[in-house]
C-alpha cells in the first residue's frame, strides 16, 4: 500500500472490565466474566482460548456489534456506552472494519464494487490512490470486474480484506478470517493483515484457533472461561501450540 497511512491514536480499542451475560435465570451464560484489554494502535493483537471461551463475544462488544451487560468499550477514544444506535452505526461504519470467516461479499456486485463498498455507504468519494494500492495489495487488479462467485474462497477473502480496510478504520476486527481458507490462502490472508498493519500502521484484532495463524500477530492474549488469563509478545506457532495444549490438560482435569 503506498497510501499514507494517517497518524495513530495509541489505543485503537479497549474494554474495562468486560461482563456479558447471555439469557436471565437458571440459563443465564456469563459470556465474558470481568475482561479489562487494551488493543494498541498500529499492531496486530490475535484473541485465542478454548471454545466458548468467550473470544467472538470479546470481539463484537469492542466493536460495537453487540452490548455489553457491564464495563465499558471504547474505539479510540469514543465510548460505546454514550452512543444511541444512529451514531453506533455510523461508528462501525466509518471507523471499524470486519472480516468474518464466512467472506460475507455483496453476490451482486464486482470486487471494485465491494471493495468501495464502505465508501459508497459513507457517501465518500475520492481516496482512489488509497483503494488502488489495497487492490493491488489483495493482488486482485485482473479480477475487478467479476463477481465473487467467479472468485475461489482466498480470492473472496482478499476482497474481504481490502473492503475492510477501504475506509482507513481506526480498527478491523476479524473473527476466524482463515477458518474456511487451505492453508496456503490462510497464509495469504494473513500476510496482507500483517503487511497493513506494518506498512500502513492500521490496528488488527484477530480471533483465531489457529497457533499459525496468530503466530503472525505482535502479540496473543489469550481467553478461558470469559477472563483474560494470559498474554504473549513475539508469538512463534510453538509457542501458541504449548500454551493452548496447557488449556487441554487443565480441562482434563476438571
Ligand atoms: N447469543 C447467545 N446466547 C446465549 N449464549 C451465547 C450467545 N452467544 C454466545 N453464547 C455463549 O457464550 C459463551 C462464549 O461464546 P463465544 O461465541 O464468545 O465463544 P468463542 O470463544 O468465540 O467460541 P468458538 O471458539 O467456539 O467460536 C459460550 O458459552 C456460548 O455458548
Ligand atoms: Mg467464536
Amino acid at each position: 500500500m503506498t497510501a499514507t497511512a494517517t497518524a495513530p491514536a495509541q489505543i485503537a480499542a479497549r474494554v474495562v472490565d468486560a461482563v456479558k451475560v447471555y439469557g436471565t435465570g437458571d440459563t443465564a451464560v456469563r459470556a465474558l466474566d470481568g475482561v479489562s484489554v487494551v488493543f494498541p494502535a498500529g499492531r496486530f493483537t490475535a484473541i485465542m482460548g478454548p471454545s466458548g471461551s468467550g473470544k467472538s463475544t470479546l470481539m463484537h462488544c469492542a466493536a460495537g456489534l453487540d452490548t455489553l451487560t457491564s464495563g465499558t468499550a471504547h474505539i479510540g477514544g469514543t465510548a460505546l456506552g454514550a452512543l444511541d444506535d444512529r451514531r453506533l452505526t455510523l461508528l462501525r461504519r466509518d471507523r471499524v472494519g470486519f472480516v468474518f470467516q464466512a467472506f460475507n461479499l455483496v453476490p451482486t456486485l464486482t470486487v471494485a464494487e465491494n471493495i468501495r463498498l464502505p465508501l459508497d455507504l459513507a457517501g465518500r468519494g475520492g481516496d482512489t490512490e488509497w483503494i488502488d494500492g489495497l487492490t493491488d495489495v489483495v493482488g486482485l487488479r485482473d479480477r475487478l470486474h467479476h463477481r465473487p462467485a467467479e472468485l475461489s474462497g482466498g480470492q473472496q477473502q482478499r476482497v474481504a480484506v481490502a473492503r475492510a480496510f477501504a475506509g482507513r478504520p481506526d480498527v478491523v476486527f476479524a473473527d476466524e478470517p482463515t477458518g474456511n481458507l487451505d492453508s496456503r490462502s490462510g497464509e495469504e490472508v494473513l500476510g496482507l493483515l500483517g503487511r497493513a498493519v506494518r506498512r500502513t500502521a492500521r490496528t488488527v484484532v484477530m480471533v483465531t484457533h489457529d497457533p499459525v495463524a496468530a503466530a503472525h500477530a505482535d502479540e496473543v492474549v489469550f481467553l478461558a472461561d470469559g477472563r483474560l488469563v494470559d498474554r504473549m509478545a513475539a508469538p512463534t506457532a510453538d509457542k501458541v501450540l504449548d500454551r493452548m495444549k496447557a488449556f487441554d490438560v487443565r480441562e482434563a482435569r476438571s
